[in-house]
């Protein structure tokens, strides 16, 4: 049993070593096809998974996120005019802009609005960028909710960075990648995403304090796994309501006339509720008791208590269901078959901003196998959709790979 289950996890990390190489390989053969050379530095930047902590971030307070082993890889190379040129291989397009115009968003190539909002912001902070080309893939799954777009700000945060030699640390580029998003793309995304995929560490969740970007690395046990469950409910954060909840939120903070739900206490909250529009009562309570419940998931972590890890990840989902109202049936239906299936052996929430998407499971190695033909099944069977699963150890964040 020990033998297997460390030959099982040799082999993931070999495949994720072999898909590395490859997507490198990728990168630097389109590089000399397209501009007649091999880029002179690539990077790849991570996707995340959320433990517990949703709609927490842009609160100020506490979320607990680790990055995953799904990457944007980004190559870079300067170029003797002011012209920016882009390939993105995965969706086999391209787009091309010179530095010396005003950039404005793309109407329809909704990707290239990450890179011109990462140069917007580099510009704004004084930086004069030279032209530089620019090759992108990546085997994160698109629009389910992983931080896709998160991990092509920051991968070209820190291309251009290296390209350019500035001395940006992590959190610098997880704000250039986050203020990208709320300035140019137009979503008023909080710092989560950005701050896990820049800052990730190998084999550990990351407990983040929003308010002091405190970052605290807790080991993930090695006998637990980390399952993400794809709905396949494509989903899309500016399109859905997550401005609007942002705004609700801050709402109630104005009502107690400070900067952010992080400084109203939860009894002071309790005791005025009375007077506050239920909407928004429900909206704060869910941040306020999230914030709790991942200062209790640290600690369960820290000590793999896995029955306190199963109660507060399913009080999280319940909160986000009936409280923040941000999943769907099909996302509730996912949460249903795997907490009937092991119960307190297993902790399983929606994660991320919702409206579809994933959901993760943090559960026993050895319960891993018998439960995927599980959930695929009876999924199938219920909504009539196909489950996409992913296995991840927690992985390191932004990295230069030369
Ligand atoms: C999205 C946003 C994050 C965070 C989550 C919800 O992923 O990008 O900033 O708000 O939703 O927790």
């Amino acid at each position: 049993m020990q033998l297997s289950e460390s030959f099982k996890n040799f082999n993931i990390e070999s495949i994720k070593n072999v898909e590395s190489n490859m997507h490198t390989t990728k990168v630097v053969n389109a590089f000399k096809s397209y501009f007649g050379d091999k880029p002179d530095h690539l990077v790849k930047a991570p996707g995340r998974v959320n433990l517990i902590g949703e709609h927490t971030d842009y609160n100020n307070g506490f979320v607990f996120p680790c990055a995953i082993e799904f990457y944007t890889y980004v190559g870079i190379s300067r170029r003797e005019d002011l012209c920016v040129e882009i390939i993105a291989l995965d969706l086999n397009d391209q787009d091309t802009f010179s530095l010396e115009e005003h950039l404005t968003p793309h109407p329809t190539k909704t990707w290239v609005n990450y890179i011109k909002g990462v140069i917007n912001e580099l510009t704004k902070l004084g930086k004069n960028l030279s032209g530089f080309n620019l090759v992108i893939c990546g085997d994160i799954p698109q629009g389910a909710g992983l931080s896709s777009s998160a991990s092509l700000e920051v991968a070209v945060a820190k291309a251009i960075s290296k390209l350019h030699s500035y001395k940006l640390n992590r959190i610098k580029l997880a704000q250039i990648a986050q203020a990208a998003e709320n300035n140019f793309v137009g979503c008023n995304c909080g710092i989560m995403d950005q701050l896990i995929s820049a800052c990730g560490i190998r084999d550990n969740a990351i407990a983040i304090d929003c308010n002091s970007y405190t970052l605290t690395k807790v080991t993930f046990p090695k006998d637990l796994a980390i399952m993400i469950v794809d709905s396949s409910v494509k989903r899309g954060l500016v399109e859905s309501e997550y401005n609007l909840r942002r705004e609700q939120c801050e709402q109630v903070a104005d009502y107690f006339s400070v900067k952010s739900l992080r400084q109203v206490p939860l009894d002071v909250f309790n005791s005025e509720k009375a007077r506050i529009n239920p909407t928004l009562v429900k909206r704060a309570q869910h941040v306020l008791e999230e914030n709790q419940r991942v200062l209790a998931m640290i600690g369960a972590l820290n000590i793999h208590d896995l029955p306190s890890i199963s109660r507060l990840m399913a009080e999280s989902h319940q909160s986000l269901k009936t409280l923040f109202e941000v999943t769907v049936p099909e996302v509730d239906y996912l949460v249903k078959i795997i907490s009937e299936e092991l119960g307190s052996e297993c902790g399983v929430r929606m994660t991320g901003g919702g409206f579809g998407g994933c959901i993760v499971v943090i559960l026993p190695q050895s319960r891993v196998d018998a439960l995927i033909p599980i959930i695929k099944d009876k999924y199938k069977q219920e909504m009539g959709l196909d489950a996409s699963i992913y296995l991840s150890t927690p992985a390191q964040g932004v990295k230069a790979l030369f």
